[in-house]
């Protein structure tokens, strides 16, 4: 039987295609393996947001494929660094077989198997074609088999899935290369999602997280219904699947980001008390440099209503440093607003200049040593208010989803409390997929300790 091996870089959204190919592969007679060395099939969906990302990927597909003495092996590249460097991979990467774009990653299994037959040939697909790749029926058919790949990918979360919403961006934030792999915005129907979140829940998922680059622009070009936009009404529809104890969704962005969205924390109590929403930056000149269409001001007053629609609720966010032209004065509003929101956590990024970007042109390129300090900087705000937070938790009851192992000790369950925070359990290896009370007992900087309460242990 021929191995793939599938290693995936970037978002969820990579994740959740990465979990599709390897389906087709499964469905078709392969068997994943973790071991690249033994693979048939060496496919890597890549990621383009970063430099650093690319290069990682570069560099370990060039390693493999240099290293291989088995002249049969096929080496692909799927993903946004493929959709966005099209053909040019031949030239870097002179073993590779196949590249495919990210609207055309239904058709890996085809391409593959035609090369694996015939060895000569090599293949490119990344043209567009319209959102019909992904319908529901590809996952729901088969989640039994679905959950078996998901183990495989990502051991122990049999309990939680990501399902896509939409799909492209077309936000053109100076900065990023997103539209130029995603395509243009498209929603699936309400109806297909609902499907698919059914069928999941079905066989044992217990959260979902729904994926978009901004998910809630979903639907909108649906009428309003009671005053509500498409992405509430999708919302309220997926609370109804039954047996389905969690709704997470990434990424949110201020722009239409409207009050029937900040009143679904009042009355949808599956969703939980958690979001992400990328800031980017506390200055509005550099906002409006990076052509985020909104100022400092909204997007705090937003952090503060949803915080008043759910008290409990944790924040986490994405900043760029170093952007260009950044002054000191720029990034001290950044740091600002910070403290002032006092997000749980923060992802900082040093600004990598994307080809074909307006903010790669810009003058003003911040030396990377100035982007170091400003990020390390940042970092040890973020770190303290994430920290002390953590701390402050110790004694007290959290409900958690128990995942499944824990990486650093098989013995233990690792799960995420409803704030998205993890959480090593000390409960039996049966509890996983459970969602129970935890009595949370230690905290080590960023990870919680925790045993179920007696009462439901
Ligand atoms: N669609 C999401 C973001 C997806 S990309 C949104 O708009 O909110 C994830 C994060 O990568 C972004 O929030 C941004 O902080 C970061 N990022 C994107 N392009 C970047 C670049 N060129 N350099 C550094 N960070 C970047
Ligand atoms: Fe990129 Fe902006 Fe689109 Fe997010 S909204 S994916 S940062 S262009
Ligand atoms: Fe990367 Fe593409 Fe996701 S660039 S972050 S894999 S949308």
């Amino acid at each position: 039987m021929p191995t793939l091996y599938i290693k995936t870089y970037g978002c969820q959204m990579n994740e959740r295609d990465s979990e599709q190919v390897a389906r087709m592969f499964v469905q078709k007679g392969y068997t994943l393996t973790d071991r690249e060395n033994e693979a048939d099939v060496i496919l890597f969906n890549s990621c383009s947001i970063r430099e650093q990302a690319e290069q990682k990927a570069l560099g370990k597909m060039g390693l493999l494929s240099k290293q291989q003495h088995r002249p049969h092996v096929v080496y692909g590249m799927m993903g946004c660094m493929a959709q966005s460097k099209k053909d040019e991979l031949f030239k870097e990467l002179p073993r590779l077989d196949l590249v495919v774009g990210t609207q055309k990653y239904h058709r890996v299994f085809e391409h593959v198997d035609g090369i694996l037959r015939a060895r000569q040939e090599r293949r490119m697909d990344e043209l567009q074609t319209a959102f019909s790749g992904t319908r529901v029926c590809d996952v729901a058919e088969e989640a039994d088999s679905q959950n078996r790949i998901r183990d495989h990918l990502n051991p122990g979360a049999r309990s939680t899935a990501y399902v896509s919403i939409m799909q492209g961006c077309e936000m053109k934030c100076a900065y990023c290369i997103v539209p130029y792999t995603r395509g243009t915005e498209r929603s699936r129907p309400i109806r297909d999602i609902v499907e698919e979140v059914n069928m999941l829940a079905d066989a044992g998922v217990k959260e979902v997280t729904l994926l978009g680059q901004i998910v809630n622009r979903y639907g909108r070009e649906m009428p309003a219904a009671d005053g509500k936009g498409g992405f509430v009404q999708l919302l309220e529809a997926v609370h109804e699947v039954e047996g389905l104890k969690r709704i997470r969704f990434v990424s949110p962005h201020p722009i239409g980001f409207r009050q029937d969205l900040v009143q679904a924390f009042t009355y949808l109590p599956k969703l939980c008390s958690h979001i992400h929403f990328p800031m980017q930056s506390g200055s509005d000149r550099i906002l409006k440099m990076m052509r985020r269409p909104y100022r400092n001001e909204t997007f705090l007053d937003l952090c503060a209503r949803m915080k008043q629609a759910r008290p409990d609720l944790s924040i986490t966010t994405d900043i760029i440093v170093g952007f260009p032209g950044e002054t000191e004065e720029d990034y001290l509003l950044t740091r600002q607003a910070v403290e002032q929101v006092q997000f749980d956590n923060a992802f900082i990024f040093r600004y990598s200049p994307r080809r074909g970007t307006p903010a790669a042109a810009m003058e003003g390129q911040i030396p990377e040593e100035v982007k170091e300090a400003r990020n390390q900087d940042l970092l040890a705000v973020v770190n303290e208010i994430a920290i002390r937070k953590n701390r402050e938790l110790v004694g007290t009851v959290q409900e958690v989803l128990l995942e499944g192992p824990s990486k650093t000790n098989e013995e233990r369950l690792s799960g995420r409390t409803s704030q998205n925070r993890p959480v090593i359990v000390d409960a039996a290896p049966d509890l996983a997929g459970q969602l129970l009370p935890i009595r949370i007992e230690e905290s080590t900087g960023f990870t919680l300790y925790g045993v179920p309460c007696p009462s439901r242990a």
